[in-house]
């Protein structure tokens, strides 16, 4: 490490002493307010004031622990001198959120970085693990630069249903073909709904939330092993509590998302994600926060790892027929990092204060058809795959991991619909003509047009093909798509087409044609042709004319750019200064 150690902080450094320390009137009623809450002085005093930024909320079944598992995270820093003070946060469910809760990531993240501003804040314990609130409190975590530590929801238990394992999203979306299919009964489906989620915690397939956590882990900022543990098990009480420790000694040496976030820890976040068979989410959620840190990180990284970095952990969708609670009995994160460590930058320091090298030292794997070996991975090169040409100028990406391998390279005529509730019904029409060949594309979908780019990027497979027993298509939007999806699905394309990228000027009837090994995606049409489209092309109706969504249009950023809002990003504009007291 290059980096010089800062001196470890006196009570008096503290930024909360600003707010309790000076004798004058606005710190009387600092104090005097605390002891209103029945806190004395020898409570605070001299004490770092730890934040616990808590995103339970009744509509969150996923963080329905974190009700009490808060009280462990307090008994934490308690015992290591701490003063605890839990921060509600916007609770984002993925499952209830309409239209889609990746339109409420970056208020997430405005209301995390703000309240850690505004409040007497040393240090702040992040809790989270749905999707998108594991990216919008490190991305607030990351602009406040206040020493942080992420305690992740951890995955639910397996599901079960007659005996049969059944994994989050990925079996919703295979029984429900299967009973469109006519090939199980309602019964059946019944019984499957209330199987496939028998826990709290996150998806326990390797969605965008076992996504997003290991990641959160590889660029250092959850305690090792952290990211795999399970929600129901007990392990995770002694991680909560195990955090809020940590923390405490975290504000004392000054431990700041800066120092940890370097470019190399970005390229271990990117290195384990290829290696879990990441989810595509985390491609928007990476950049996003990598250009929080001041990191210069784009899809031409993930293309670099994507080339070298083979999958190795065999959880569902790209694995056959594991999940996140087999990965955790095989050694977990820390067993898998241990298996590619030469793709590793092994001296990033991270939020315990040692390094990852220091941390996956020793770390084996239990069964290594869970966790494979470089050698014998499940698939040979990265899950992503990032296409570029005339559809896509600023690229899109695909999932090569989790699709029919025979789309890779295929050519077929465009079905393009503008939304989709017609593409829904059109799919639903067994008298539809259209063949396995065909193409369908989904547009305002993205960023501006869904809005907020919902995860309908797996578009739903025509009936008729369905019951010739075809299960797969080239699918094509400008949408995301859940991680525990699956198919020959090209998402992200940008730019959207509600801005007028390509996109937005195909037509049904137009040849497209992807070739996943060149990495490039065309429509089979000449420059001057799509010029005189373009030309004819008007932008579409605004989708919101005022309210959050009026602010949210005004501000995304493309996919490629991490959909952060432009204003958000650390470097726009002058630094924010501390509030006056
Ligand atoms: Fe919360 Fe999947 S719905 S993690
Ligand atoms: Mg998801």
């Amino acid at each position: 490490m290059t980096e010089q150690t800062p001196r470890r902080k006196r009570p008096e450094d503290l930024r909360s002493a600003r707010w309790f320390g000076p004798a004058d009137l606005r710190s009387f009623g600092h104090r005097s307010r605390a002891m209103q809450m029945g806190y004395a002085p020898e409570e605070w005093q001299g004490r770092p004031v730890i934040a616990i930024l808590n995103t339970w909320s009744d509509l969150q079944p996923c963080h329905a622990h974190f009700k009490t598992r808060v009280e462990d995270v307090k008994r934490g820093i308690l015992m290591a001198g701490g003063f605890p003070v839990e921060l509600p946060a916007l609770s984002l469910s993925e499952t209830y959120l309409k239209p889609t809760s990746m339109l409420y990531r970056n208020m997430l993240a405005m209301d995390a970085e703000e309240l850690l501003r505004a409040h007497p804040i040393d240090g702040v314990v992040l809790m989270g693990g749905c999707d998108k609130t594991t990216p919008a409190l490190l991305l607030a975590a990351t602009s406040m630069n206040l020493p942080a530590i992420y305690v992740p929801a951890g995955p639910m238990l397996r599901g079960n249903w007659h005996g049969k394992v059944l994994g989050s999203g990925s079996d919703s979306w295979k029984y429900w073909d299967e009973l469109r299919a006519g090939k199980i009964t309602e019964k059946d489906w019944g019984g499957v709904e209330a199987g496939i989620a028998r826990s709290y915690g996150t998806c326990m397939t390797m969605g965008t939330a076992s996504t997003m956590t290991a990641i959160a882990e590889a660029v250092g900022m959850v305690l090792p092993g952290g990211s795999s543990m399970l929600a129901a098990d007990a392990g995770h009480i002694r991680l909560a509590s195990e955090s809020g420790r940590r923390i405490v000694d975290a504000v004392w040496e000054d431990l700041t998302p800066s120092r940890i976030q370097t470019h190399d820890a970005y390229e271990n976040a990117i290195a384990v994600a290829m290696a879990m068979g990441c989810s595509t989410n985390a491609i928007i959620h990476l950049i996003a926060m990598a250009k929080r840190a001041g990191q210069d990180i784009g899809l031409k990284d993930f293309e670099r790892y994507s080339r070298k970095v083979p999958v190795i952990g065999n959880v569902r969708p790209s694995g056959d027929k594991y999940l996140m609670e087999d990965f955790f009995y095989a050694g977990g994160i820390l067993a898998l990092m241990n298996s590619m460590k030469e793709h590793l930058h092994l001296d990033c320091l991270t939020i315990n204060g040692r390094t990852l090298g220091e941390n996956i030292e020793g770390a084996e794997v239990y069964n290594d058809d869970v966790i494979r070996p470089l050698t014998n991975p499940i698939y040979g090169e990265g899950s992503l795959a990032v296409l570029t040409g005339n559809l896509a100028p600023d690229g899109c990406v695909i999932k090569p991991a989790a699709m029919d391998q025979k789309f890779l390279k295929h050519s077929g005529p465009a079905l393009v619909f503008d939304d989709y509730p017609s593409l829904k019904r059109a799919v639903d029409d067994e008298s539809w003509e259209i063949t396995a060949d065909h193409v369908l594309v989904l547009r305002n979908a993205g960023p501006q047009g869904g809005p907020g780019m919902p995860e309908w990027g797996m578009l739903p497979m025509p009936k008729k093909l369905l019951k010739e027993g075809h299960r797969d298509m080239l699918r094509l939007s400008d949408a995301r798509m859940s991680g525990t999806s699956y198919g020959a699905c090209v998402l992200h394309v940008a730019p959207e087409s509600f801005v007028g990228g390509p996109l937005a000027l195909i037509k049904t009837g137009d040849i497209i044609s992807i070739d996943v090994e060149a990495r490039s995606i065309r429509v089979e049409i000449s420059d001057d042709e799509m010029a005189a489209r373009k030309a004819a092309w008007h932008p579409p109706e605004p989708r919101y004319e005022r309210g959050y969504g009026y602010m949210f249009s005004k501000h995304i950023q493309q996919a490629n750019e991490g959909c952060d809002f432009d204003f958000l990003r650390t470097d726009f504009g002058a630094p924010i200064k501390e509030p006056s007291i």
